[in-house]
């Protein structure tokens, strides 16, 4: 029997080994990026409690964060309607979408001029950086249901210190934090194990 986050620490592992081998930004976000593309396509193994939503607030729910703080991944659940106020993420970071749909809505560097709009829905992977642009403002595209996207940034993404923008561009300083206390447990196997004992005579 493989259990449901199975799923999910097979991708940590291969993100990890990612990480180690090729740590260069572009690399990781190719292959990294790939890696995301199956994870999401399948929405069968994300934990139960990191997947409820808030009325007031977008959640950011840590699943894991390598001890080196090399990367982190974070599952974003969108109420209805909720969104992001305008952004950046001073890392490169990869954006899954694992059930509904969301809009990012990218801003200039300055953050005074929307440039592009791009739609996410389950299965699509979309990157942001300092390098290939850093600034966006993200919603959830339904207002009657939730959305849910898996993200994977450089670093430990809640104690990192970013901003916020303000309309016409005023920088405020941000760090984001997560709405969770405990990780989920990825490492209890112990029924695979048992399984695949001898029988007793
Ligand atoms: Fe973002």
């Amino acid at each position: 029997m493989v259990e449901r986050i199975a799923r999910l620490r097979n991708f940590i592992a291969d993100f990890t080994r990612l990480i180690e081998t090729a740590p260069a930004e572009p690399r990781v976000l190719d292959r990294g990026g790939a890696l995301l593309v199956d994870l999401v396509s399948t929405d069968d193994w994300l934990p139960d409690e990191c997947a409820v939503p808030d009325r007031e607030r977008y959640q950011q729910y840590l699943l894991h964060c390598d001890p080196l703080e090399r990367f982190s991944v974070v599952s974003f659940v969108w109420g209805p309607g909720q969104s992001t106020p305008i952004h950046d993420h001073c890392v490169w970071g990869l954006i899954g979408m694992l059930r509904g749909a969301e809009l990012s809505h990218d801003w200039d560097p300055a953050a005074v001029h929307r440039t592009r709009t791009t739609r996410l829905d389950p299965g699509m992977v979309a990157a942001v950086s300092p390098a290939i642009g850093d600034v966006h403002q993200v919603e959830n595209a339904y207002g009657d249901r939730t959305s849910i996207s898996i993200h994977v940034y450089g670093a430990n993404i809640g104690a990192v210190a970013r901003h916020v923008y303000r309309p016409g561009g005023e920088r405020v300083p941000f760090v984001s934090g997560y709405s969770n206390a405990a990780v989920p447990n990825l490492w209890d196997r112990s029924a695979a194990v048992r399984a695949a004992l001898p029988a007793r005579a």
